[in-house]
Parts: C-alpha cells; sequence; structure tokens
C-alpha cells in the first residue's frame, strides 16, 4: 500500500481540501482508497460523511483515535490528512507514515515563511534525509498567478524542495467539499480550469519521482 500524507504545521492551508481531493481523484483511476483523517478536526471524515453512494468508494479511517488499525488492508492508496500544529517527535511518528509528502502553502508571507521553517525541519528527519520519503510543495489559493513563483522561488529555492503545482483560489474546493465530491467529480464546464492546474500534481503523483 501507497501512503501520500498532506502535512504542513501551518494551519488552514488546505491540508483536507487536497488530501479530499487527491483521494477522490484516485478513487475515480479505479484504485482502491483509503482515507485516514490524523486531524481531531475530522475535515476528510467529514467530508467522506457526505460523500454520495453513487461515487467511486472511499474508506475512512479515523487515524486520530487508533492509527492505522482499522484501514483496510486491500488498499492500493492510503491518503493521509495531518493536523496543523505537528512538530518534534509527533512529526517524527507521523512521517514514518508516508513515502510522499504533499506540503501546501498559501501565497502570503506570513505563511511562506512559516512553511520554510517547517520544510527545514522536515527535511532534518531521518526519514526525509535518507531519502526513504519525497517532499513536494503545492500552492493553494493562489490569485494572481504571476506574482507568487517569484516570492515562492525566493523562500524555496534555497531549500530545494520541488513545487508541483498552484491551485488558484476557487468556490468549486468549497462546493465539492460540501457535496462530499472532489473537483474532479463536477461538471467539466465547472471545473475544467482546476483540472488543468491540477494534471501536473497528478503527473508527479503518478510518477516515480514521487516515491522513494
Ligand atoms: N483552493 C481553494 N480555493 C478556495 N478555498 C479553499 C481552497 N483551498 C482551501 N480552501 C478553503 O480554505 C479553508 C481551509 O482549508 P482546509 O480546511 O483544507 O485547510 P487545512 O490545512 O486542512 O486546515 P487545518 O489546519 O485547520 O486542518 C477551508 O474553508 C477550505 O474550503
Ligand atoms: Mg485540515
Amino acid at each position: 500500500m501507497r501512503h501520500i500524507m498532506v502535512l504542513n504545521a501551518k494551519g488552514g492551508c488546505g491540508k483536507s481540501t487536497l488530501a479530499t481531493n487527491i483521494a477522490s481523484y484516485f478513487a475515480n483511476e479505479g484504485a482502491v482508497v483509503a482515507l485516514a483523517d490524523y486531524d481531531p478536526q475530522r475535515s476528510s471524515l467529514d467530508w467522506l460523511a457526505r460523500r454520495p453512494d453513487n461515487r467511486p468508494e472511499i474508506a475512512a479511517v479515523a487515524a486520530f483515535e487508533d492509527g492505522f488499525r482499522h484501514a483496510p488492508r486491500n488498499a492500493d492508496i492510503m491518503v493521509v490528512d495531518a493536523p496543523a500544529r505537528s512538530h518534534g517527535k509527533e512529526l517524527v511518528d507521523l512521517v514514518k507514515h508516508a513515502e510522499t509528502i504533499i506540503v501546501p502553502v498559501l501565497p502570503s508571507t506570513i505563511d511562506m515563511q512559516a512553511t520554510t521553517t517547517f520544510v527545514e525541519e522536515l527535511k532534518s528527519v531521518g526519514k526525509i534525509r535518507h531519502k526513504q520519503a519525497k517532499i513536494a510543495i503545492v500552492a493553494n489559493r493562489v490569485r494572481d498567478n504571476t506574482l507568487i513563483w517569484g516570492d515562492l522561488d525566493e523562500y524555496l529555492t534555497k531549500i530545494r524542495v520541488p513545487y508541483v503545482a498552484a491551485l488558484r483560489e476557487a468556490q468549486n474546493y468549497v462546493r465539492a467539499y460540501t457535496r462530499g465530491l472532489g473537483i474532479f467529480e463536477l461538471p467539466e464546464y465547472i471545473a475544467w480550469p482546476d483540472w488543468d492546474e491540477w494534471e501536473p500534481l497528478t503527473a508527479w503523483l503518478r510518477s516515480v519521482r514521487s516515491q522513494p
């Protein structure tokens, strides 16, 4: 089973939004998918509870209660939604469960600075140092695509983490979450700009570059 974790100590950057969308993406590709929620806020589990029966099924794992004990053994992919403020031993323990780590970041100075500090901590974890897990950054809630790249470059080039996609701020994410769907399950005429933006992220997730 492959584990894809969405992780950033910074709150509100889009971890649950990315986790639910990644889970629904792979479920629609025909994979057997589980979604594990390590956050007692339960955002991913609440989304699953809203999911309509006629959509590809995703198994719920309440990881904040008892880890992966109730994870289905036959899952191909486990998407893991991590809580904010994970540091120190808690971070080391979380990272044990991931081969691929996606770090969402909002295009604000406060968020980028906090994420730079977080990524430095993440890179000091033995598993990451020894390249047993791969990390990528995803810019989220981007309003102006031209501004973000310069700033992100400045913050993140030095610490050498690839940033693989920039996702715009869009009501589609809110709409999809409310209905228990991913943006890939919204009608094309509404969601095609978001599908285009996800392409580099899903390509990275499918490629060997995202796996140790
Ligand atoms: N690209 C986007 N466009 C519009 N709204 C978004 C986008 N990404 C996230 N949001 C909204 O921003 C808020 C925070 O997102 P989300 O809950 O996914 O972040 P989080 O990192 O999981 O937060 P927490 O740290 O509290 O767990 C939510 O209301 C969500 O709907
Ligand atoms: Mg969350």
